[in-house]
């Protein structure tokens, strides 16, 4: 069994990224710029946020970090964009989501210059994205991919089975994971809410993608011999026994699914850092295409 170590890879990816932006530097070239929007006080929202001003730090980026209070109106929120959408210095920016109840998430993403969409959450390049036209891929997918190349493992005619159909994760995953191409090539099938018999379904996967937000949903039981198993849950489970009061779970019941896996992410340290390190390629290559 192998772990597929998200935080080495990330910071890996992290120093070749810091390399290209030096050489930009070097060559006078003006660095990326990425920009975070976060509306209201959600405490996971503002660690993520929080997390990926210091990754932009950590590899030379510019990054600006706007504050948004709880009650902001949709208009509020569509002018700050449009000011970011006209902000030259700007290459990137994101949307930190979910947004409060009194904001329309898709007229919020429908708003953000396409050029500038990092997240890849605007309907133009998600249909890019499905398309196989060259685009932003949203950061979480991005990741699973990134980590799926570099330890090598086969996709090619394999039976991948996606479990949650979310647009940040799932629904692109199913997409990304049948197109041509490695890491690609594969049958999918996407379950939710709805699936029925879904234990007879994981059994026959040779790859699970899953991203449900339930801990410990995946139990050894619904999984066979060496199958290849991605954890994107990250639960925050109440835990006095930790400094924070909570502690961070996956989908997967690690302890007894590992020992049938053949690849396996854990959780902490899997799919999350892989997420931040796919958001800095992307404003890299925002940056990139503006040359
Ligand atoms: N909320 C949870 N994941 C993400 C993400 O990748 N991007 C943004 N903007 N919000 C999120």
């Amino acid at each position: 069994m192998t772990i597929l170590d998200g935080k080495k890879i990330s910071n890996d990816i992290k120093n070749e990224i810091a390399e290209q932006v030096k050489k930009m530097k070097e060559n006078g070239e003006k660095v990326p710029h990425l920009a975070a929007i976060i509306v209201g006080n959600d405490g996971a929202s503002l660690t993520y946020v929080a997390s990926k001003v210091r990754a932009c730090e950590r590899v030379g980026f510019e990054s600006t970090m706007v504050r948004l209070s709880n009650t902001t109106s949709q208009v509020e929120l569509l002018d700050k964009i449009k000011e970011l959408n006209e902000n030259s210095d700007i290459d990137g920016f994101i949307i930190q989501l979910p947004l409060p109840k009194q904001i329309d998430t898709q007229k919020v993403l429908l708003a953000v210059n396409p050029d500038k969409d990092v997240d890849g959450f605007h309907p133009m390049n998600f249909g890019k994205m499905a398309l196989d036209m060259s685009t932003f891929i949203p950061a979480t997918p991005f990741g699973i991919l990134e980590l799926l190349d570099r330890y090598n493992v086969d996709t090619q005619g394999k039976h991948t089975v996606v479990i949650g159909r979310s647009h940040i994760v799932g629904r692109p995953m199913s997409i990304l994971m049948g197109r041509k191409g490695f890491p690609g090539n594969s049958t999918v099938t996407l379950t939710h809410s709805h699936t029925k018999n879904i234990t007879q379904i994981t059994s026959q996967a040779d790859i699970i993608i899953s991203a449900l937000g339930v801990p410990n949903f995946l139990k050894a039981e619904m999984v066979k011999d060496d199958a290849v198993i991605i954890d994107v849950g990250i639960t925050r489970v109440p835990d006095d026994t930790t400094e924070k009061g909570y502690r961070i779970t996956g989908d997967v019941d690690f302890e007894n699914v590992s020992k049938k896996a053949s690849f396996i992410t854990p959780v902490p340290g899997g799919v999350g850092p892989m997420t931040i390190a796919m958001l800095l390629k992307n404003t890299l290559l925002a940056r990139e295409r503006q040359m």
